[in-house]
């Protein structure tokens, strides 16, 4: 079971989830269940309104995951990531920092998201 914490500057306490691991679950759908005020717009990886920080909140290595296209794309105009980040990350198997609430799957991992 994964744990996923959300924090943001403007609201003093975080609040954790455990989320059962379906891996089906998005990280805008498991805030938005939980009313917790991630922004967001389009809802299909195309606006970047959700970008979010995902971090471990432990010294665990996060697991590997794969920017889709839409992503990649959107982070790249946003000025998070560079194609070499996108190079190092992809050769390394590691994920990136930066994502978007609506494309991210929650895996049976515990991360912090910070929106
Ligand atoms: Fe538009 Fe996620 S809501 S990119």
């Amino acid at each position: 079971m994964a744990l996923v914490t959300f924090s943001n500057p403007d609201y003093k306490d975080k609040t954790v989830y455990a989320v059962a691991g379906s891996h089906t679950e998005t990280i805008l759908k498991i805030a938005k269940e939980n009313k917790i005020p991630v922004k967001h717009d389009c809802q299909d990886g195309e606006c970047g309104s959700c970008i979010v920080r995902v971090t471990s909140v432990d010294d665990k290595q996060r697991m590997g995951y794969h920017l889709t296209d839409k992503e990649i794309t959107v982070l790249r105009q946003l000025g998070k990531l560079t194609q070499e980040d996108i190079d190092r990350l992809a050769l390394d198997d590691m994920p990136s920092e930066w994502r978007l609430a609506c494309q991210m799957i929650v895996r049976d991992e515990d991360i912090l998201v910070e929106y």
